[in-house]
Parts: C-alpha cells; structure tokens; sequence
C-alpha cells in the first residue's frame, strides 16, 4: 500500500515512523517532508497548500492513503479535493476545519450546544474593542480569529499591552485577520485531548499536555509547543471521561446537526478550572509535538486503524504503559525571527527517537537548519522520571550552536 502524508514538522516524521511499521505499507511519500522523512520515505517537493498538484500526484503515483497533518492543507481544501477525485484521504474537510480555522465559528458551535468554554466577544473594530477591555479586570485573552500557527493569542497583563495587541490585530494586521476575540481568562491545568472522530463515531487518543511557552517556567511568549508529556499525571482518568462525555461528544454531534460532520482528528486543548473542565481551543488535526509522544506509546497499527476508521468500521488501539517526554529544540530567535541555515549534528540516540521538523538535507547530504522549530528528542519511560532523564541525556546527540530548549519538561 502506498501512503501520502502531507506536512513537513516532527508530527509528520512521527506519523512517517509509524506508518512505516505498518506490514500493510509499500512506500512512504511526505509532502514536502524534511530532513528526517528523507530516511523513511521519498520527500515530494509539494507545499502542503498546493492542493491540485497533490491530487496530480497522488492519482499518478496511485496512492491508496493519504494522511493531512497541518491545518493550513486542510483549510485549503486537500481532503474536500482528494474526496472529489475517489482518492482516499484521513482528515476533515475545509467546512469542518473550520472548528480551528476560525475561532469565532468555534466558539458559536460551543456557544449553540452548550460546550463549556471561556465568555467572549467578537471585534472588527478596534475602539470597540478597547471599549470593551475598560470594564474588565487584566489579564486579557486576545485572539486573532485566523490561524496563526500557535502565535495569534496574546495574554495582556494591562491595559497598555491589551491595546497594542488590539492595534496589532486590528490595525496593522501582523496575522492577517479583520477580527479578533476577546475572552475570559481561565486559570487551571492544561491539557490535549485528541480523538479519532467520523460523523459521530469517536475514539480517544492517549492524552498529552504541551508546553507552549518559550521559556522555563512557562514565562516568554507562546509558541506552537516547546515540549511535551503523554500521559498526563495531573489529569485524572474521571476527569478524561467528563472531557470525553460533556466537551468531545457534544461537539462531534454538534457537527453533525449542523450537517458538516467532521472527519479526522480532533484536538481539544481544555483546561481543568475550579468550576470544571472548559475548552481553550480545537483543532482539526494531529497535535504537534503532542503526537510525537502519544503514537510511540500506540501498540496498535496506525495504519490499519486509521484505513478502518474511514471505512466506518470500529476500531480498538492498543497502548503501551510507558511514560513519553518529548523536548523542543528550537532555533535561535524563535519565534519571531528564527535563525535558519547553519548545519547541525545528529546522532541516532539508543534510548530515544529524534523527530526531525525544521531540518532539511542539502545538496551535499548535509542537514541544516530550516525553521523554528528545528527538532524533538522524545524518549519512553517505565517511570517519569526515567522518561525525562532519557529524553535529555540523549540531547547530547544534538549538536548545533544555534539551537535553545527549555530544561523544565516533566511530567
Ligand atoms: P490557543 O491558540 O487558543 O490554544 O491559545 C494558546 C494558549 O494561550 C493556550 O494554550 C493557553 O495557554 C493560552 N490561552 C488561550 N486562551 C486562554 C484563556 N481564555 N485563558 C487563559 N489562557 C488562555
Ligand atoms: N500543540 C498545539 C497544537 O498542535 O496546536
């Protein structure tokens, strides 16, 4: 069977790792894939938006699965146009994307089927906004509507800060955005849930937590994620089961009266506060880095799971009991301006996997440094602590001088 995974980040290379130990799979494409893909499969250089020339490709290389990771890819339309061909595809389409796509269209499924989530209110206008913010006690939760690859929430301690977030939103447009929201701060532990959903058939994936903050002790600004636990030691299994019946359920059936069903994966990012389980944000798609912690403890063959899913059938996975700590190594001046280009050093660590993202190969073989993101060590655990200790002893097979990593993921 030949398999087509869109993307080019470590959620990719971890989907490539397993899929690649599926006795059902021939040969692996990622598109465009990076420097860490090349070794599993064949790096197509296709953008992950460039939705015809994937359907090109995937009809002419005969491809029988396609897998979607980046929501970009899916709010361009990749599964609405594979489908349209007969073409086999694992993800939602462009309308049901549209629970990450846009906030607003998020927060009014939740609103209509009474999903616990944070107050809000949405803005065009920049003074109504900053009108808004008087009457209210800091902080403030400012959200670009779009997507904005992690980066578009801005928490404003004050007034001051809150109004520059507003003007840079509103007014100078740094996300590309004619709306924000704004919404109440919610205080409590954070964690990822992420299940397999078809209409209103769904399975849990094993739950994560992500460190989204630049800097040790959560300080510094958010980014797509600088590390990652699975599972959770916070989160109780009484507390997965109210997520699971009172946010998950609600919203995949939700989606269905709304007859724009969703089909993939879908990410709930929830927050357990004083007054219960609330949704912060979905997703429409595999959780970076939280996949690459939670598939290394999947027993089961993604690859066969995932074929019988889209066929309806239902499915069972099986996991391991190990713990799952995974590490960021991010380049220098990320997130705002991360410094690409130098070459780096890996490697192959004995207790642990590196999930390459922002790598590429050259043209002399050589691995360099290609995006913010760069790579992530991930090792497995019989305890916590083995898990963490694994993961950063193995940071050594890293070598760069133009990498950073925060030294606090733990569980
Ligand atoms: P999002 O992209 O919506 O997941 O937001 C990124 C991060 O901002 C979340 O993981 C939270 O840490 C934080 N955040 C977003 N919304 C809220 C909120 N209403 N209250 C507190 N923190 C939030
Ligand atoms: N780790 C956050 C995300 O995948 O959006």
């Amino acid at each position: 069977m030949k398999v087509l995974i869109i993307g080019k980040g470590g959620r990719e290379h971890t989907l490539a790792w397993k899929i690649k130990q599926s006795p059902l799979v021939t040969e692996i494409f990622i598109a465009p894939g990076n420097g860490g893909t090349c070794e599993l499969g064949t790096n197509i250089d296709i953008n992950d938006h460039e939705v015809t020339l994937l359907v090109n490709f995937a009809k002419q290389q005969g491809i029988d699965f396609t897998i979607v990771g980046p929501e970009s890819s899916l709010m361009a339309g990749v599964v609405d146009a594979f489908r349209s061909e007969g073409l086999n595809i694992f993800g939602p389409t462009k309308d049901a994307a549209r629970i990450e796509g846009s906030k607003k269209y998020a927060k009014e499924i939740m609103q209509k089927y009474k999903i616990p989530t944070a107050q809000y209110q949405a803005f065009t206008d920049a003074e109504a906004a900053k009108n808004y913010i008087v009457s209210k006690k800091p902080p403030y939760v400012i959200k670009a509507d779009n997507l904005a690859a992690g980066k578009g929430v801005i928490i404003a301690e004050n007034i001051e800060e809150a109004y520059r977030a507003i003007d840079d939103i509103l007014i100078k447009k740094i996300f590309n955005s004619h709306e924000l929201i704004i919404e109440e701060f919610l205080d409590g532990i954070e964690f990822s849930f992420m299940c397999l959903v078809n209409g209103s058939y769904s399975v849990p994936l094993a739950v994560a937590q992500d460190f989204k903050r630049l800097q040790n002790d959560n300080r510094g600004p958010n980014t797509g994620g600088m590390g990652a636990i699975s599972p959770s030691l916070q989160i109780s299994q009484a507390q997965l089961d109210d997520a699971y019946q009172n946010i998950i359920l609600p919203t995949i059936q939700g989606l269905v009266a709304e007859s724009n069903p969703f089909t993939g994966v879908l990410y709930a990012g929830l927050i357990a506060t004083k007054q219960g389980i609330k949704v912060i944000e979905f997703n429409a798609r595999f959780g970076d880095p939280e996949t690459e912690v939670v598939l290394p403890r999947l027993n089961s063959d993604l690859l066969a799971v995932l074929i019988d899913f889209n066929l309806g059938k239902k499915v069972a996975l099986n996991w391991n009991q190990n713990y799952c700590l995974g590490v960021v190594l991010a380049a220098k001046g990320y997130p705002q301006n991360p410094k690409t280009g130098s070459q780096l050093q890996i490697e192959t660590p004995k207790i642990g996997h590196v999930f390459h993202a922002g790598t590429l190969k050259n043209s002399n073989n050589e691995l360099v440094i290609n995006g913010g993101r760069v790579c992530v060590m991930v090792s497995l655990g019989n305890t916590p602590e083995l898990a963490r200790s694994n993961a950063y002893q193995c940071l050594k097979n890293i070598i760069s001088k133009d990498l950073h990593y925060r030294t606090d993921i733990r569980f």
